[in-house]
């Protein structure tokens, strides 16, 4: 097969957030890759004040910071110019002006060097991070929990998906991050909601289980955010920690039922002995919900891959070994590819 034949060695950019990043991964798929460098700058402190990310700010935040992240990449790396096969950066999904920012670094980089450009999905980086970490045949069930995402999907090949449920609302860590607003705690709310989680009581206050036992797999957070607030509007003298307990049970509860439900779907169309789940995204970091699939694969019987926290958050590496699985294909962009705010995966062009 043609992906056998060589390692590659791609140049990977990532702006479509609060991130400035840039990592040069080498690697042949099925994987694993190597991570020659991965270089990431948060824009946390520039957002938190404001209780969420700022476009604007996000965008000349990328602009500042991209140019000496990717020489950072490179020199670390040690790879030079020269030995790169290709540079890829996130084309969207994503806020648009930051997505510009790393797309048209990429172009110009590519341009000057004489390599070619691929555009990458951000949502198929998340979704191929694990295939670097460890040899990992398609297809595999993916869920991708993230502040912007909250979907279940087959992972059938590079550019091939089929989507079993989706959020009709809000992403799951758009919903942590609301519960800790409500509570008072800093942005990004998540890690401070498991953290609080872990001294409270679970059985505290009755939250509801969104979509528990609905038929399909897609999810739902916003009524839980509404049960939240209503008991911090309505309760004097919460116990926060109590309150992050029984949310963070909740949303483990309805997790779990949709995630039984899409390995139905997924076992009623692949046949492989013993298939694998992948969590990728943000929230994927979070050590209970970690637990909780973990558990759920193996009463299930699949295997379960959960890359680490620094590769689940967004990151260059993941885009980068995208740009590894596309060029092994010859899966390349022209230079006149835009920006997209929107591009579900659905959507893309499978080889
Ligand atoms: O993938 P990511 O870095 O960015 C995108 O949203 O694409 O995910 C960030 C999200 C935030 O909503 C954050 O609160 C959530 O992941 N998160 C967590 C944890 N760590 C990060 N949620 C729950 N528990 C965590 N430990
Ligand atoms: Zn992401």
């Amino acid at each position: 097969m043609i992906q056998r034949l060589r390692d590659f060695t791609v140049l990977g950019l990532e702006t479509s957030c609060d991130e400035t990043a840039a990592s040069v991964v080498r690697g042949c798929p099925p994987g694993p890759g190597t991570i020659l460098s991965n270089i990431v700058l948060s824009q946390l402190d520039e957002h938190s004040p404001y209780g969420g990310v700022v476009p604007e700010i996000a965008a000349r935040a990328h602009v500042e910071a991209i140019d000496s992240i990717v020489e950072a990449a490179l020199s670390e790396s040690g790879i030079a110019p020269v030995a790169i096969d290709a540079v890829a950066a996130t084309a969207g999904p994503g806020l648009i002006g930051g997505v510009m920012v790393g797309l048209t670094t990429a172009k110009a980089l590519a341009m000057a060097w004489g390599k070619p450009l691929i555009a990458v999905n951000h949502l198929e980086a998340h979704a191929l991070t694990a295939r670097m970490m460890a040899p990992l045949d398609f297809p595999y069930l993916l869920l991708l929990i993230s502040g912007g995402h909250c979907q279940v999907l087959a992972v059938e090949g590079v550019g091939r998906f089929t989507l079993y449920g989706t959020t009709i609302d809000d992403a799951v860590g758009e919903a942590f991050d609301k519960c800790a607003k409500l509570l008072k705690l800093p942005y990004p709310g998540g890690p401070k909601i498991e953290a609080l989680a872990r001294e409270g009581n679970a059985k505290a206050y009755p939250l509801p289980r969104p979509m528990k036992g609905r038929e399909g797999a897609d999810f739902s957070f916003s009524g839980l955010k509404t049960a939240v607030r209503q008991i911090v509007a309505t309760s004097p003298g919460i116990d926060a920690a109590n309150v992050a307990a029984s949310f963070q049970a909740a949303v483990i509860e309805s997790l779990t039922d949709r995630v039984v439900s899409a390995m139905r779907m997924f076992r009623s169309a692949h046949d492989v002995e013993k298939p694998t789940l992948v969590v990728a995204g943000g929230v994927a970091a979070n050590r209970a919900i970690g637990d909780a699939l973990r558990k759920l694969a193996r009463d299930n019987g699949f295997a379960i891959q959960i890359p680490p926290p620094a590769l689940c958050t967004d990151n260059a590496a993941m885009v980068a070994w995208a740009g590894v699985e596309r060029c092994a294909l010859g899966l390349f962009d022209p230079l006149s590819v835009g920006p997209r705010a929107r591009w579900p995966l659905a959507s893309l062009s499978s080889p």
